[in-house]
Parts: C-alpha cells; sequence; structure tokens
C-alpha cells in the first residue's frame, strides 16, 4: 500500500486559486471566457476558480488519454471526448491540473489555436518545469505552484485512479 505525504495543503490551494482567478478578472474584465477544463483531473481547481470569476463564464469539458495506471506519460495525446461548443472568435482558458512533459498541453494548444479561439490561455494548478521534454516547451500563462519532480496525487489528481478526492496534494511514496 502506498503513503501520500502533505505537500500543499487546501488553505494554501484555495488562496493561490483565488489569487489566479483575480489575475484572470484583471485580464478579461468584462468579456466573456470559457473555461475547458481537462478531465478528469481539472474539475476541482475549474468548480474553484470559476467561483471567483466576476465576468459571463462557460464551461466544456474535453477528455484526452494519459497515464493510464503507471506514473510515467505514455507519449501519446488521443482526443476521448471533444469540446461541446465552437470555439471561434472566443476567449479560452485551458484549465490543467498539471503539467509534466508538457506533451499533454503542447498537443491541445496547437489543436485548439487551429479553430482560431480569440485568445488562448493556459492555468495549472501545478507545474513541474524539470520534466518537460523537448519540443513541449509552453509558455504557461497562470501557474499555481512550481513543485519539484515528484508523484503527486489528490485535489483531482490520482494514482491508478485513486485519491483525487483527497482535499490537500500529497507526495506519493510507492
Ligand atoms: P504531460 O502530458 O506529461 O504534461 O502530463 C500531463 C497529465 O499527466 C496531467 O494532466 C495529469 O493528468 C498527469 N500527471 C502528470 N504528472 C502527474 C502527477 O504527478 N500526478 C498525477 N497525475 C500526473
Ligand atoms: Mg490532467
Amino acid at each position: 500500500m502506498e503513503k501520500v505525504n502533505l505537500m500543499i495543503s487546501k488553505e494554501d490551494i484555495n488562496k493561490r486559486l483565488e489569487e489566479i482567478a483575480s489575475l484572470i478578472n484583471e485580464e478579461f474584465k468584462d468579456e466573456e471566457v470559457i473555461l475547458v477544463c481537462i478531465l478528469k483531473g481539472s474539475i476541482y481547481i475549474m468548480c474553484d476558480i470559476s467561483q471567483h470569476l466576476t465576468m459571463p463564464v462557460t464551461i466544456d469539458f474535453m477528455s484526452v488519454s494519459s497515464y493510464g495506471d503507471k506514473t510515467e506519460s505514455s507519449g501519446r495525446v488521443r482526443i476521448i471526448k471533444d469540446l461541446d461548443e465552437d470555439i471561434e472568435g472566443k476567449n479560452v482558458i485551458i484549465v490543467e491540473d498539471i503539467i509534466d512533459s508538457g506533451r499533454t498541453l503542447s498537443y491541445l494548444t496547437d489543436l485548439l489555436k487551429a479553430r482560431r479561439p480569440k485568445k488562448l490561455k493556459i492555468c495549472t494548478l501545478l507545474d513541474k518545469p524539470d520534466r518537460r521534454v523537448s519540443g513541449c516547451i509552453l509558455k504557461v500563462d497562470y501557474v499555481g505552484f512550481v513543485i519539484e519532480d515528484k508523484f503527486v496525487v489528490g485535489y483531482g489528481m490520482d494514482y491508478a485512479q485513486k485519491y483525487r478526492n483527497l482535499p490537500y496534494i500529497g507526495a506519493l511514496e510507492l
């Protein structure tokens, strides 16, 4: 049985997400924004951030394949569920739980940019920049916390589909 060590508390997560929401409020003012939640890991983050936004907000969901039951990225990205709505001419913010190799978001930003949104921004709760693979260098607009290279769970993030419901972020000890 694996062990989970507390890394970031619920209080610190909530405070940081509120700060990020303020930055988004400043940047977009009263313009409409579509939040794109990348399932399943980003659901908790999207719920929290969205409630602090003051402009008209709609939400949409995408699901892409990632890790399976391992802690290493397969390197392949596949769409399992696409957006319901057209994003052409709209302000779009991709809400992600964590950026690791950068493959998922490189793929997604290319895909969504091709649909010609007005603005396309990336928001992630966590970033592990040391893990980035070449060719996946991204401009990330809103980052919650930069963390070292550890596998983390909680606040939406899983290990073999477990631990998503933890109200904090913990480092997994296998
Ligand atoms: P990337 O394509 O390698 O950047 O991986 C991105 C996706 O892998 C994230 O959206 C997560 O769903 C998952 N992931 C990456 N690192 C972790 C981790 O430490 N814990 C849980 N999931 C992770
Ligand atoms: Mg994710």
